[in-house]
């Protein structure tokens, strides 16, 4: 009798090369299990088709964010035992600032709650009614302080990064043309500073090159503008420059992200991505002037200068992230499980934002759904229909995330209408990589007959958070 049958293969084998592996092992485990089909469709109809509105127990793999998820290690739990929980002066808090002093290479540092306690700062203290402030593709929470504060956002980023097809190398680079003209079209009194993120999440995780923030630092200088840094993934995009610009192969990720962060004037972080915390955030700059502002103003919003609204077993945890986070072998396997994900979907013809960036898969719902307009919500729809296939939670990161312009009050139209898989740190394993791959080539087969969302609640900020939908 023949058989048809082929040998498995392990994934080194596909790729003709030796496999390689995640550089921890699982010491603690957490139960998950899939909802029934019924069950499903209730949940995301209970939803309104808003997989931020789901609730955690309903979902079966949780790809929506990144952001507060990754697992801790051994070292920083043992640390959440060394909590110093005094109100004023926590040891932890030391601990704190010598970390990000160390490998971010910045004088002063104020604690926050997360990411945008620290954009609220950095945002209040330096920006005036009027102001203008260039950067590489917006993000959602970053923008709307920018604008809060009487900012305008103007996207300075390459022509590239808003096309999901194109191959370019550093997708999140400033386009120095772009840049230039904006400052000869307000002058360079009117931009307190360049907002720069590394990696873009928006652009689907795109890194910018070291040569790039090298040239934006010598534009600057000759007029006289900062450049904050939006360092919530710099870690990955140091990964990215380590692996595909010169002169940087045989540097540590660690050297690589402190000649980054030189060439700026300070960062704001979401330590919940790239510092492997579930919550946490700073602020950190050079200028003691702008130090002294966000430090008395962290007292109104955040907490005391001391904590900012973590607990001090909090900023232990992060103080030990910070250091594991630049362990080049963690980043590579970090980078190389979405990298898994991307290649599988990739081979199968899926629409993808390309190359794979750092910390998600972005899946191209304009060119998954042809047929849909883009008021009808693609994006969005792809995700609920994740949703339903699987049980995998994933988000939309198009027309719903982009809003409305807050002078016309218009719908913005976002050239990339993404629906985004995100990857916790040290969570998931190859296997549920595989399980996300097939749902999405499931959707991906019943496409043609798949109906678009109608926004039946839309809140007033950052809508793509509360927002409710129907089917069409
Ligand atoms: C690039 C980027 N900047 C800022 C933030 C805001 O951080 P947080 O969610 O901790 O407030 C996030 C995450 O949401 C992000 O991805």
């Amino acid at each position: 009798m023949s058989s048809t049958h082929t040998p498995p293969q392990t994934m080194g084998q596909q790729y003709g090369r030796r496999s390689w592996a995640e550089p921890w092992k699982i010491k603690m485990v957490e139960p998950i299990h899939m909802v029934s089909r019924e069950e499903r469709a209730r949940a995301i109809e209970a939803a309104g088709y808003n997989t931020f509105l789901l609730r955690s127990e309903d979902v079966y793999i949780d790809l929506l964010t990144d952001s507060g998820t990754s697992a801790m290690s051994d070292r920083q739990w043992a640390g959440m035992m060394l909590g110093d929980e005094a109100y004023a002066g926590s040891r932890n808090f030391y601990r704190l600032e010598e970390a990000v002093q160390t490998y971010y290479g910045y004088r002063y540092v104020v604690p926050t709650h997360q990411g945008r306690g620290a954009e609220h700062l950095i945002s209040q203290a330096v920006i005036r009614p009027g102001h203008f402030i260039p950067g590489n593709m917006y993000f959602t929470t970053t923008r709307l302080h920018q604008e809060l504060a009487g900012g305008t956002f103007v996207d300075v980023i390459v022509d590239e990064a808003h096309d999901p097809t194109d191959l370019h190398p550093f997708k999140g680079n400033i386009d120095l043309d772009k840049l230039t003209a904006l400052i000869e079209r307000v002058g360079a009194a009117q931009i307190p500073y360049v907002s720069l993120a590394g990696t873009v999440n928006m652009a689907g995780g795109q890194p910018v090159s070291m040569a790039n923030v090298r040239a934006v630092r010598e534009l600057c200088d000759r007029h006289g503008i900062r450049i904050y840094l939006d360092a919530t993934r710099l870690v990955e995009n140091a990964f990215f420059i380590q692996e595909r610009e010169e002169g940087y192969a045989d540097k540590s990720i660690a050297a690589i992200l402190k000649e980054f962060c030189s060439f700026t004037d300070g960062a704001w972080m979401s330590a919940k991505k790239d510092n492997l915390v579930n919550i946490g955030g700073w602020l950190a700059v050079n200028d003691e002037e702008v130090f002294d502002l966000a430090r008395n103003m962290v007292v109104i919003y955040e907490g005391l200068h001391t904590y900012g609204g973590m607990a001090g077993r909090d900023m232990e945890a992060l103080a030990i992230g910070i250091e594991e986070s630049v362990n080049d072998d963690h980043v590579a396997s970090r980078v190389g499980q979405v990298r898994y994900l991307g290649d599988l979907l990739t081979e199968w013809g899926i629409p993808i934002v390309q190359p794979v960036g750092g910390h998600a898969i972005f899946l191209d719902a304009k060119r998954f759904y042809p047929h849909m307009p883009q008021d009808h919500f693609p994006a969005q729809t792809l995700a609920a229909e994740l949703y339903l296939d699987s049980g995998v939670r994933s988000m939309e990161r198009g027309i719903a995330s982009a809003g409305r312009d807050p002078q016309t009050g218009e719908n913005r139209y976002p050239a990339l209408e993404l629906t985004r898989l995100t990857i916790p740190r040290r969570v998931y394993t190859q296997a549920h990589m595989d399980v996300v791959a097939e749902s999405v080539k499931a959707v991906f087969d019943g496409r043609a007959t798949t109906r678009g969302l109608d926004m039946v609640y839309e809140p007033k900020y950052l809508r793509f958070f509360q927002a409710r939908f129907a089917r069409r």
